[in-house]
């Protein structure tokens, strides 16, 4: 469970985030959106101290998380962000090992659990031992996501983890992304601009904008009752997209 009570990040006068609160149910995943700017990666970031909220109160698993170091905290919970932040001097197979080492799982259990990530993500083995910069950027895209896995997390922190990779490939792990994580039940605070991705895996979307949350709730009533302006905008353009379809699919264009 993940909870965020009354949260607020300022940068000088500039508000980033503003009196955000939610919580994440054990299982769920909730899918964060709105415009660039909005405030999702701080928000995000504010859950594994990353970033250190000016007011409010964070929790993970009930916990109140500044009285936890930003290490332990994050040894944790798994997070995989938009600068990909691999570690350029340790292999691709090393980076995704990376948490279970600092675990303390023994070495065949580490090799077995990267092993199945890999493949989970088709990702070839044969690219365990490269560097990082010798992958494309979607492969170390998911380079991330399996680093993020690793080390069965019960609480996991996503910020657009498939962004750079092509819609037959994205489709994919979006499918696998999903089955795995309902079948280990994590917890899941999910960053995205796509609101087809949101609506397709989010328990429930919560609408930011200017820093403050608009909206949360589940895809079907975000979608009937939008609740601002802004939530209407965000569902225009998956809509807008169907529409422009449409004639195309049905040959009349
Ligand atoms: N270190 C910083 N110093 C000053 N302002 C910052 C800093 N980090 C973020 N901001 C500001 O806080 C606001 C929220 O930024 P944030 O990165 O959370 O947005 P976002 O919703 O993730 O946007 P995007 O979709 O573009 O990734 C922005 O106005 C940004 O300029
Ligand atoms: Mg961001």
């Amino acid at each position: 469970m993940i909870e965020l009570v009354a949260v607020g990040r300022r940068y000088g006068d500039r508000i980033a985030v503003e009196d955000v609160s939610l919580q994440v149910a054990p299982g769920e995943l909730v899918a964060l959106v709105g415009a660039s700017g909005s405030g999702k990666t701080t928000t995000l970031k504010m859950v594994n101290r990353l970033i250190e909220p000016t007011t409010g109160i964070v929790r993970v698993a009930g916990r109140d998380v500044s009285g936890v170091s930003g290490p332990a905290l994050r040894r944790g919970i798994g997070y995989c962000f938009q600068q990909i932040g691999l570690f350029p001097h340790l292999s691709v197979a090393e980076n995704v090992g990376v948490v279970p080492s600092l675990l303390g799982w023994d070495a065949t259990r580490i090799r077995r659990r990267v092993a199945d990530l890999l493949s989970w993500l088709e990702l070839p083995a044969e690219l365990g031992p490269r560097a990082p910069a010798e992958l494309s950027g979607g492969q170390q895209q998911r380079v991330g996501i399996a680093r993020a896995l690793a080390g069965e997390p019960d609480v996991l922190l996503m910020d657009e983890p498939f962004g750079a990779l092509d819609p037959i490939t994205r489709e994919t792990l979006q499918q696998r992304f999903q089955e795995i994580r309902r079948e280990l039940g994590i917890t899941t605070l999910f960053v995205t601009h796509d609101m087809v991705e949101a609506l397709r895996l989010a328990d429930r979307i919560a609408v930011l904008d200017h820093g403050r949350l608009v909206q949360i709730d589940a895809p079907q009533r975000l979608l009937r009752a939008p609740a601002t302006d802004v939530v209407v905008q965000l569902l225009a353009t998956p809509r807008r997209q169907a529409a422009a379809l449409e004639p195309l699919l049905a040959g009349r264009a």
